[in-house]
Order: structure tokens, then sequence, then C-alpha cells
């Protein structure tokens, strides 16, 4: 796997080559699954047995579960944990072989997945968004089971939004289990910075420009951002799309591609996400989105604009929400939830098919959200929590997901295809180091085309 930290451009060309490669990876997938449909003559489904009715003797001898996933970092990697205890305690005998691949919103896992998917090799369960991520990359590639029978059997479909329903559905069958819903559009902030410079979080953009000049002549670095796993500008940016369209036209930016060309909205979110990192550290491409977040607990810097685990990583390091950070939602988006899903799901070969489908069972129960959520810093996908174990911030995220305009996350697989969010992170990456107007707006332009209307 290539790690690239600089973005010169004979580099660039050579990422570009892997993104290329990795689609290539992704269309094979797609074409088998279109082949397998011509051979049985119609788009038939390969007919695969309901999931509980695995339930042999041969299959209870099973000793192992691996699942896949990039929950490495504090807060995330406790979510993981717990689920796994409640697991261990239905399965005592059952070996956990817990595959992780380090690196934000999974650049890295994703595809290393892709390779042992394609070689055969899936794992038995694996972390995926809800949405395209999970219908364009594997479902209509045929290489998922639909899980129907074990929504029915759990109930599932009556406890959670059907927004999310939709987006684990094709052809009216279930492929995940949401475990939780994470919010992208937060401002995080350092309590005793804002109050020693006599400072609010900022609501409006025109906010963020106000405070950010103020903090820089107070010599703190405003804004914290990482780049070290590519997905940390293109989730900046699509946090000011947010602001800058609203959540009705932001979304139809993924179905109506011409948007990207003809809307005069796009250069200015491109204005806004240039001034923005004028006050950002230049040292990002060195910077995971937890250290960028450690930052703000140090209070090196000021504030950083991240998804909601960033709010599991504070509670892990021992950070008080509301003495040492406070939160906000990023500006201009107030009203607004940019919402994203992560899921697991059953791929087709799963080696421990039986374990897989208890898995999914703790994925979905209450208790086993209940024990995620709290130290992930996601909201139950379940709408019937039990409320006293979630905390401020996350009862705070529960009643906003209930009340705001939803808009889907684009770097966090809900909103469009996997193929358009590579080449979109790819053409905001190349800006953070450039910082060309001209270019990231005709990459951006020719992302769009990645884009199926
Ligand atoms: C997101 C994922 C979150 C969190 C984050 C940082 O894509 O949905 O659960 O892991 O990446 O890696």
């Amino acid at each position: 796997m290539e790690r690239s930290t600089q973005f010169g451009s004979s580099q660039q060309l050579t990422r570009r080559q892997l993104i290329r490669r990795t689609l290539a990876i992704g269309v094979a997938l797609s074409s088998s699954a279109s082949l397998l449909a011509a051979c049985g003559g119609g788009a038939q489904p390969t007919p695969t047995p309901a999931p509980q009715a695995a339930q042999t003797p041969a299959a209870a001898a099973e000793d192992k579960l691996e699942i896949f996933s990039w929950w490495t970092n504090p807060g995330e990697a406790d979510g993981l944990a717990a689920l796994f205890e409640i697991f261990k305690q239905r399965r005592p005998g059952v070996e956990i072989i817990n595959a992780t691949v380090a690196g934000g919103a999974g650049t890295n896992a994703k595809a290393v997945l892709v390779t042992r998917m394609q070689g055969g090799n899936p794992p038995d369960s694996f972390q995926v968004h809800a949405g395209q991520e999970l219908i364009g990359t594997w479902v209509v590639a045929g290489k998922m089971e639909p899980i129907n029978d074990l929504f029915e059997q759990e109930g599932w479909s009556k406890v959670m939004p059907k927004t999310l329903l939709d987006q684990i559905s094709y052809k009216g069958e279930f492929f995940s289990v949401p475990v939780n819903i994470h919010r992208s559009n937060m401002l995080w902030y350092n309590k005793k910075v804002f109050a020693d410079n006599g400072l609010e979080p900022p609501k409006t953009l025109d906010d963020f420009f106000a405070v950010a000049e103020k903090l820089k002549a107070a010599g703190v670095t405003p804004l914290s951002v990482g780049g070290k796993d590519k997905f940390e500008v293109p989730h900046l940016f699509e946090d000011l799309l947010l602001a800058v369209f609203g959540p009705a036209d932001y979304t139809k930016l993924f179905s109506e591609p011409s948007l990207w060309e003809s809307d005069p909205r796009v250069d200015e979110a491109i204005e806004v996400l240039d001034r923005f990192l004028s006050f950002a550290n230049e040292d990002r491409s060195a910077l995971s989105w937890a250290d960028a977040a450690q930052r703000v607990i140090d209070g090196t810097a000021a504030m950083t604009i991240m998804g909601d685990w960033a709010y599991g990583y504070f509670i892990n390091k021992g950070a008080k929400a509301g003495e040492v950070f406070g939160w906000a939602p990023s500006p201009g988006t107030d009203g607004m939830f940019m919402w994203l899903s992560d899921s697991f799901g059953l791929p087709k070969g799963a080696p421990h098919r039986n374990n897989a489908i208890e898995w999914l069972k703790v994925c979905g129960s209450r208790e086993g959200q209940d024990a995620f959520n709290p130290k992930k810093g996601s909201i139950p996908a379940r709408t019937d929590p039990d409320r006293s174990v979630y905390d401020e911030y996350l009862l705070y995220s529960i009643d906003r997901f209930a009340q705001d305009a939803l808009a889907p996350s684009v770097v966090h697989g809900a909103a469009a295809n996997e193929a358009y969010m590579t080449e979109y992170g790819n053409a905001l990456n190349v800006f953070s180091a450039s910082r060309d107007k001209k270019q990231v707006k005709s990459m951006l332009i020719e992302a769009a085309r990645e884009l199926k209307t």
C-alpha cells in the first residue's frame, strides 16, 4: 500500500495511477457480478441459504470469528472491544481475530479488503459504511449475503430509522447491520483557549474567520487539520459545502453532477476552504485526525472540525467535555446533521458464518449498541436506546439527529459511490498542498463524471 506524505506533481501521478488500479479492481468485482447475473439468465441474485438455517452442528463447532475494521484509535477501539466482550459472553469458546488496518476513514483498510475479497479470502464480517460504499462496492458485485431473515427475527426494521434502512437495502433486501450513526459536521474547541481570548464558538463562516483572526493574532493555531490518511481535508470540505449549499442543494451535488461545473457556489466553497486552510497548521500531511484532535485538548491549537469519533477520542484521553473542550456544529451548519453510519455485513464465503451471524446479532442488539456507542462517540442506530448510558454530548446528538435536516457524508460512504469518493478525495488532497483553486475545480468536475445519474 503506497503511503505518500507529500504531493509533488510526479508523486501525484503515481497516486492517480494507484487510484485507477484500485478502481479497476472495483470494476472487476462489478463485472464478475454482471457476468454471474448474465449466466443465470437475468439479474437474479445467487440463491443463498437463510442466515439462521446455518445453525448446524458442524457450524456450531466453529472456533473463530474474524472481524475486519479500521478502528485502532482511542475511543473507536474501545467501542469495538465493548462489542467483543458481549460476543465473548455469548460464545465463550470462540477466539476473536481483531483484523484491523489502521488509517482514518478506512483509506488503507478498504484497499486491503478489496484484495482479500477478490482473492476469495473474506473476513467473517467487515466494517462498511451504510450507503453507496456498501451497495455500490459490495452488494451490486454480488459479494454479500442478504440478511432479511435476520432482520425479521431480530425485529430490527421496526427500531431503525427509515433513512438508514434505505441505505442498507437493495432490491428489497437488507445487506448489513448498522451499529451507529456518526455526525460529520462538528467543531471541537479548547475551552481555556477560547475563554482566555474572550471568544465564543463560531456559528457562521464569518464568525469563524473573525475568531480565527483573533486567535492567530494571539499566537495560537486557530484550526488543527490532519492529512496523513487522506480523508481529513476532503472531510473538512464536505462540511464547508454543506454550509455554503445547505442540506438540500448539497445533496443534489451527488445526483446532478453538472452542478459542479455550473453552480457558482462550488467556487465559493473552494474559496472558503482556501481561507480555512490559511488558518490551519502546515504540517497536516504528517498528522492523523487523532493527532489533530490531540492538539485541541493540549491547547496548542484552538479548534478542529471532525466527525464525533473525535468525541470518543477525547473521553478516552480523560478530557472532560465542557471543561477541557466544547463542541458546536461546524460553522454555518447549525440545524444540519451530516450523517454516516458504520455497519457490518455477511460476506459470501465467510469462513465462520455461524459466528458471523451471532456477531451481527450483537451489533444490532440494544445491549451491543448501548455498550459500543458511548465509547465510540456515536449515537445508536436503534431508536430505542437506554438514554441513561449516554452522556450530555450524545444525548444532544440523538436529539439533533431526530430534528435537524439530514445530509449524507460523501467521504464516509453515504452519499456517493467509492469511485467518485476516491477522485473527490484526491482532488482535495492535491489542493491541500497546491492551493490551486482552478485545478481543484477542474478535478472536482472530472470526479463528478463518476457519479451515476
Ligand atoms: C469513519 C468511520 C468512523 C471512524 C472514522 C475515523 O469513516 O465511520 O467510525 O472510524 O472513520 O477513522
